[in-house]
This record gives C-alpha cells, structure tokens and sequence, in this order.
C-alpha cells in the first residue's frame, strides 16, 4: 500500500483516509463507495502548477476531465488555479455549471459534433483541438456565423509507441487520433487550418498514451514534436506559440508498480520541461506556453472504493470468490484492460494477509471481477472491503449496467466528509423511461 498522511493505518489498525476512518464512512453513507481525498488532489495540482512554472516558466496544467468529472472537481481545481480538457458537450456543461472560467477550457475530441463545437464557442473555451479537414471547415463557418476568431490547436500524432497496455495507446501509427508527422497528413492539416480566416492556428497537441511510466516516451514525444516546429519554421515559416503535450503519467495501483508521493510525482513534469528546454535552444525555436494535460495522476490515487463483503464462495482446490456490492458497473477496468488493485480489508490492516481471494462483483457476467489473487486476511460476509487508486476513470466510467445504481462520491478532507456526488435512486433509473 501507498500510505501517505492522507491515507494510513491508524494506531487501531484501521483504514484512515482524509482523518475519518473507512468504517465511519461506511457506516455513514454506505457501500458501495467512492471517496475521494481532497488533499491528495489539492497537492497533486500545486505540484503539477509549480513544477512547470519553476522548470518551464509560461503554461498550464489543464486536468483531464475524463478521469474523473462532477462539478466539484471543478471547484476544486479552479481554487488550485489550474485548467481543464474536456472531451464532449457533457464535460463542457458540467464544467460551465461549476462555474469554471472556460478560457482555461481545452476542447478535445476525434468526432466532436456540430453541436458540440457550437456550444464550445457559446461557452468561449480556450482552444479547441482540431482533428479533421471537415471539423476545420464547420468550425471556420461556425465562427464566421459567431462573428468570432477560435484559437485552436491541431492534434498531430508523433509515432511515439508508449508501453502500457495497447486499447490506451493513442500515438501509434495506426490511430483513430491526430495527424500522423511521419506520413506528412499533419503538414498538410496545417497548412489547411493556417488558411482559415476565422481560427487561430496557435500549435499542436499530442498525447500518445496513458498510465505511462517510461519516462524516455515523454522526452522522444517532445523531441518529434519539436523536429516537426523546426521543420514548420525552416519549410513554412510557421512558428507557434503553444504546445500541448496531453497527459499519461503512470501511477501506483499495485504491487509491479512503482510507489511515490505527490513530490516524485513532479519527475514528469521535469523530465518533460527538460527536454522541451534543451529542444527549444538547440533547434533555435520560439519558446511555446506549454499545456500538459494530466487526469489519472491527478485523481487517481485520491480515490478509494469501500464495498461490503457479500457471498464468499470457495471453490476446493481453486480458488475463493468475495462477491462485493459493487462490480463491473461502477469500475470497469478490470474487465476492459485486465487492470491490477490492490485490495485492503480496512478494519483488519493489521492481520496477516494470509489468505487470497479474487474479488467478483455483482453483474450478471464472469467477466465482472474486480480482482484477481489478492493477499487479505480471513473476510467474512459483511467485512468492509477498499480498493485503492480508484480515483480516476472508476467514477467516469461507471455505469447503471443490470440497473446497479451507479454509488455516490464523498470528499474527505480533515477528518470532514461531503457529497461530491449524491446517490442515485431507483426513480433516478426509470426517469427517461417512456
Ligand atoms: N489528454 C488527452 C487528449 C487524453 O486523451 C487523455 C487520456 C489525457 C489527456 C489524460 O491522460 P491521463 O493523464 O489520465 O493518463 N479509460 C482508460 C484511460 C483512457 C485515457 C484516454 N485519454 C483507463 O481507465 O485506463
């Protein structure tokens, strides 16, 4: 486990995160859970923000609200004075109805509709990130209607292959995603959009993966993109002012994976920020205001999810099941992308892991497991259960699958708790219905 202050065993071997303890959680809102460490996101964004105006100077964090949206992230991130991305008219409404300023909105998308991109300029976002000819085109029109000069920027696909697991690998040259460099589309996509009267063709944007830990894919990223300003420059006379490197930082889930604090975590940013600074005077570039755009390590390890042993079923010489209150529909992953956990008993922290369980959840499939082969303690039908690092895409990627209602979030910060996100009711389910 990744113990920080914010999450700890207490002295009575208790589960503690944000100063309450899992059981007090529990017992207050119920399982299943999601809660939500409000520091360990606070901390994550003036590390991000600080480390790149110290190491870089002029840019933006912009959160990538796809990890994890409601109108509170927004709240808070705004206060820690940092941007977003957003990725669909939904994530623009949410963060337009926190109140969040939307010039520090990034608007991203490989098929944004007609009505997205209108409601983007209605709501006057920051840039918008273009990812078709066609896009280019209704936009320009669009902006031409508003009587409006969009900034934009150009998703460009860097042929930089990150090692992490191939559905979130993004920059391959086989992408639904930006404009490949090496096939020479993003030149052409350029000099296209350069030509629109109505945008303002600011850089490029690439991001070529997720839960990335090879920090080596970082630096090759900004080394081709900046090879591919210097050939803008030298052929074109373009110079840019931005440059947008999207996100991916790998982070800690599980025993393979490598455990740091919110101050490691700012290896990223420095190791980016050091290649664009060496990339830039050795390529004789104008220096861009540099957007980086993190969502799993920003909320990721924020999070927990608090269950309820339910059946435990074990099967004599291979294997026993601890079937929980949640599953598949309020955290995918393990069912999408294999991906690993760690599970915790939180009021048995100081017991003998010496028994292993995989944890099922309660949807009508096999595949809905939450867990495989984790080292607990003996859990008994009613035993709280957490699963940690499950603040980022858990939440966001829930659904109501078998009509489970999707759990509510809680924000816990100095042993005080408040819903991020209520409940849903069973009426919540049947609304829309006809
Ligand atoms: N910017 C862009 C344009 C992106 O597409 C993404 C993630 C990010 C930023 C943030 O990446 P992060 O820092 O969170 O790694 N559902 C998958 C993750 C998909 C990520 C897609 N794009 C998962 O659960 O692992």
């Amino acid at each position: 486990m990744n113990q920080r202050t914010t999450l700890k065993i207490n002295d009575n071997g208790q589960l503690e995160i944000g100063g309450i303890t899992c059981e007090k959680l529990a017992h207050d809102y119920g399982t299943p859970l999601y809660v939500m460490d409000q520091a360990y996101i606070e901390d994550m964004c003036s590390i991000f923000r600080d480390t790149l105006k110290q190491e870089y100077g002029d840019g933006i964090i912009a959160y990538a609200s796809k990890a994890f949206c409601c109108k509170s992230i927004y709240k808070i991130i705004n206060k820690m004075n940092i941007g977003a991305d957003a990725v669909s008219g939904g994530e623009l409404y949410t963060v337009y109805k926190a109140g969040f300023p939307m010039s520090k909105i990034i608007f991203h998308g490989n098929n944004k509709t007609y009505s997205e991109l209108k409601l983007a300029l209605e709501l006057d976002v920051g840039y918008i990130v273009i990812d078709a000819y066609s896009e280019a085109d209704q936009l320009d029109e669009l902006c031409s209607k508003f009587g409006k000069k969009q900034k934009v920027l150009i998703r460009v696909n860097p042929g930089v292959e990150a090692h992490t697991h191939h559905f979130i690998q993004t920059a391959k040259i086989d992408s639904k995603f930006g404009f490949s460099i090496i096939s020479g589309e993003a030149e052409s996509i350029v000099n296209y959009v350069k030509n629109k009267p109505n945008l303002s063709l600011e850089g490029l944007h690439c991001h070529i993966g997720s839960q990335i830990f090879e920090e080596k894919s970082f630096s090759l990223a900004v080394e081709k993109m900046t090879d591919f300003y210097q050939k803008l420059k030298e052929h074109f006379n373009i110079e840019f002012n931005v440059l947008n490197l999207g996100g991916g930082f790998g982070i800690w889930y599980s025993d393979g994976d490598k455990a740091k604090t919110c101050d490691e975590y700012a290896s990223y940013i420095k190791i980016i920020t050091k290649s664009l600074n060496d990339c830039i005077q050795k390529k004789g570039l104008k220096k861009p205001f540099l957007i980086l755009e993190p969502g799993r390590s920003i909320v990721g390890e924020a999070g927990i999810t608090l269950y309820t042993a339910g059946r435990i079923k074990r099967i004599d010489g291979v294997k026993d099941y601890i079937a929980i209150d949640g599953g598949m529909f309020e955290n995918p992953r393990f069912a999408l992308y294999q991906a690993k956990y760690t599970v915790v008993a939180p009021n048995k922290m100081n017991l003998p892991n010496d028994k292993i369980y995989s944890i099922a959840g309660k949807c009508c499939e096999s595949g809905d497991i939450i867990a495989e082969n984790c080292n607990l303690p003996e859990i008994n039908e009613g035993d709280l259960i957490a699963v940690l690092s499950t603040g980022a895409y858990n939440y966001s990627m829930a659904s109501n699958y078998n009509r489970n209602l999707i759990p509510p979030v809680i924000m816990v910060k100095n042993g005080q708790a408040n819903y991020a996100v209520k409940p849903q009711s069973y009426e919540d389910l049947i609304r829309n219905d006809i």
